[in-house]
């Protein structure tokens, strides 16, 4: 499978952003793993423009479980393909926390996200409490059960797995860590779709950056990264981009 290096901007960035999107296109014609950067809807049409021709894929942050309705400032999946977007985020953990996403709706989500033709990234992750308390891999394989929606593929669904403490704040689990917990995710699935698993896409986020990529990309099981602040500025992305294509 190919790997996967996706970037959420979250409620960042503004046309003159699109100056990093080109000089990571031009850094990296040709990397050896697929490149999404998932903007502020605001900017899905401008930057899905600049991608045009480009290794660069461009996804949205949330859609709506309906197709199309009196949804006053929400956007549909067919609303985000037809701007330019291939993929989805699903479930992001400050969505579940602001705006009261459980996974039920996320699995909603991920099947409007589906029936548009859009890949969906289903986030998956723990708060501190509940890895104190031992219960990581419960709280997961749960989230997990209740998010994939009817039908997904290794082709149209991507895991994210993003512990909530790791996420904005600088620190990470540890290596061994993040391998138990996608060798989990990916026997899990398989109990859930079956082959599809072996291939479907396990990303790791929360604080990846240049310095830590390549050694959290040497896991089995880590097929790629979701990453948030090293994704606004090309080095660093360009960066994690190059430590994926190695590895
Ligand atoms: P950071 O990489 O800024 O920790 O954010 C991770 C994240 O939430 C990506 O969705």
């Amino acid at each position: 499978m190919k790997k996967l290096a996706a970037g959420n901007w979250k409620m960042n960035g503004s046309t003159a952003a699109l100056a990093e999107v080109e000089a990571l296109i031009a850094a990296h014609p040709a990397p050896g793993c697929e490149m999404l950067l998932c903007p502020p809807a605001t900017l899905i049409s401008a930057m899905a423009a600049r991608a045009t021709g480009a290794a660069l894929k461009v996804g949205g942050q949330d859609c709506h479980a309906k197709a199309s309705g009196a949804h006053t400032g929400d956007l549909s999946a067919a609303m985000l393909l037809d701007a330019g977007a291939s993929h989805v985020i699903l479930g992001h953990s400050e969505r579940r926390a602001d705006h009261g996403g459980s996974s039920e709706l996320v699995r909603a989500k991920a099947g409007a996200a589906l029936a548009a033709g859009l890949i969906a990234i289903v986030c998956l992750g723990e708060t501190e409490a509940e890895r104190d308390a031992g219960a990581t891999l419960a709280v997961i394989g749960a989230q997990l059960d209740a998010s994939l929606p009817a039908g997904a593929t290794a082709a149209t669904l991507v895991i994210a797995y993003e512990p909530v403490w790791a996420i904005g704040t600088g620190r990470t689990p540890t290596l061994d860590q993040i391998t138990e917990v996608h060798s989990f995710l990916r026997a899990r699935l398989s109990g859930l779709i079956g082959a599809e698993a072996a291939g479907t896409r396990l990303l790791y986020g929360g604080s990846v950056k240049p310095s830590n990529a390549a050694e959290i990309f040497a896991l089995a099981d880590v097929d790629g990264a979701l990453v948030g602040g090293a994704s606004l500025k090309a080095a660093d992305f360009g960066a994690i981009v190059a430590a994926l294509s190695a590895a």
